[in-house]
């Protein structure tokens, strides 16, 4: 028998892996000192800081002095986007950005259409991704950044990063990717990638929340600062670090990278065992966003005449979410499943279903019997 409740929503976040802990606790105990002191307890903090910082970019193949620590994916964006855009203008007034970008960047690119700037939203196909072509000829002289991410937090989908960087350097444009579902998931590589500027967040990669990182590639361009301060984090991002919320994003890039392979293997064999036991006792069960081009940890289905609302309420030992929630709880229609064409019944008939790290046999076979079981109930009641 397995334990309860069941987490199967690790697109939301994840447990903090308990070597992460480890690593965190000395700074929020004795090693508390300031790490912009100038004296032993603040060496020390900032010692820290500097080895998290060498993770963080090992994972990504960056040079630490690349990398900036933040509150998180939010503020990454947020800095990258908008920093970027005010950093370039006036001489470039215009970004791109894609229909099914997380919340963050779409309120960033909306804050700075608001202030003059224009912004092409790109359209994505069936399987969520977007057309190369149509990304090429949206780029005009004006266009100072692209803003894609590599995998998509509702369905899963891994954009063609490879292409789009290659694309943003041929045309001489700033190339910025939310990696936030995406580091320590999939191999990423900043140079072979020609990714400009890269969000990580920490709390989707087993660490803590409260704390992610920007990786900035040295151009002859910077974002502008969005916090007036202590000129911390080289002027880009002022407040003073967080030692432990440091270690701990930078020992989950670690062991993100060490265990990357093991950790997808894991992952993939559970999904692939979810999916098959789910498709051979149900029909009418649909998978959203590309097959072939994913990460296996995310599980977008559509059940055909279901709810997914209805399937939360049966199941209340396991945790998974709705085709129609949002970040805030708002019951309104993903922007993400609406983009790939799906009508109200299909977004609402979606549930999210996500795998991780600590996600065990039992609790997949428990799942899986139990969503089979409450399909049915509610389809045998229509
Ligand atoms: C793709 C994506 N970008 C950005 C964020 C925001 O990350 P954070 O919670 O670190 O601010 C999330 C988290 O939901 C996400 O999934």
């Amino acid at each position: 028998m397995t334990d309860l409740p069941i987490y199967l929503d690790y697109q939301s976040t994840t447990p903090l892996d308990p070597r992460v802990l480890a690593e965190m606790m000395p700074y929020l105990t004795t090693k508390f000192g300031n790490p912009h002191s100038n004296h032993s307890f603040g060496w020390e903090a900032a010692a820290g800081v500097e080895i998290a910082r060498k993770n963080v970019a090992n994972l990504i193949g960056a040079a630490p002095e690349d990398i900036i620590f933040t509150s998180g994916a939010t503020e990454s964006n947020n800095l990258a986007i908008k920093g970027m855009a005010y950093a370039a203008y006036p001489s470039k007034n215009h970004i791109i950005t894609a229909v099914t970008e997380h919340m963050c960047v779409l309120e960033s690119c909306a804050a700075l259409a608001r202030n003059g700037f224009k912004v092409t939203y790109l359209p994505v196909g069936a399987d969520g991704l977007i057309d190369l072509a149509q990304l090429d000829q949206a780029i005009t002289p004006k266009t100072s950044l692209v803003s894609i991410m590599a995998v998509n937090n509702e369905i899963g989908v891994i954009q063609n990063i490879t292409e789009i960087g290659a694309i943003c350097m041929a045309r001489d444009v700033i190339f910025h990717t939310d990696a936030a579902q995406a580091a320590g998931k999939i191999p990423l590589d900043v140079s072979a990638m020609n990714i400009d500027l890269m969000s990580i967040s920490g709390h989707k990669i087993y660490g803590p929340k409260g704390v992610g990182a920007l990786y900035l590639r040295p151009k002859n361009i910077q974002p502008l600062a969005l916090f007036d301060g202590g000129g911390q984090e080289r002027g880009l991002r002022s407040g003073t670090l967080s030692p432990a919320l440091c270690a701990g994003l930078g020992t989950a890039c670690k062991i993100a990278k060490q265990d990357m392979a093991k950790d997808h293997d894991h992952i993939h064999n559970l999904a692939k065992r979810m999916k098959s036991e789910i498709l051979g006792s149900l029909d009418g069960v649909h998978l959203n966003g590309s097959e072939k081009q994913r990460y296996p940890g995310n599980l977008n289905l559509i059940f055909d005449g279901v709810k997914g609302d209805a399937l939360i309420k049966r199941l209340r030992n396991i945790a998974f979410s709705a085709g129609s929630a949002c970040s805030t709880g708002r019951a309104e229609p993903s922007h993400v499943l609406t983009a790939i064409g799906l009508d109200k019944a299909q977004i609402e008939g979606s549930i999210r279903i996500g795998i991780g790290r600590m996600t065990m046999d039992q609790e997949i076979n428990y799942a899986a019997d139990h969503i089979i079981d409450a399909v049915k109930k509610i389809r045998t009641q229509l």
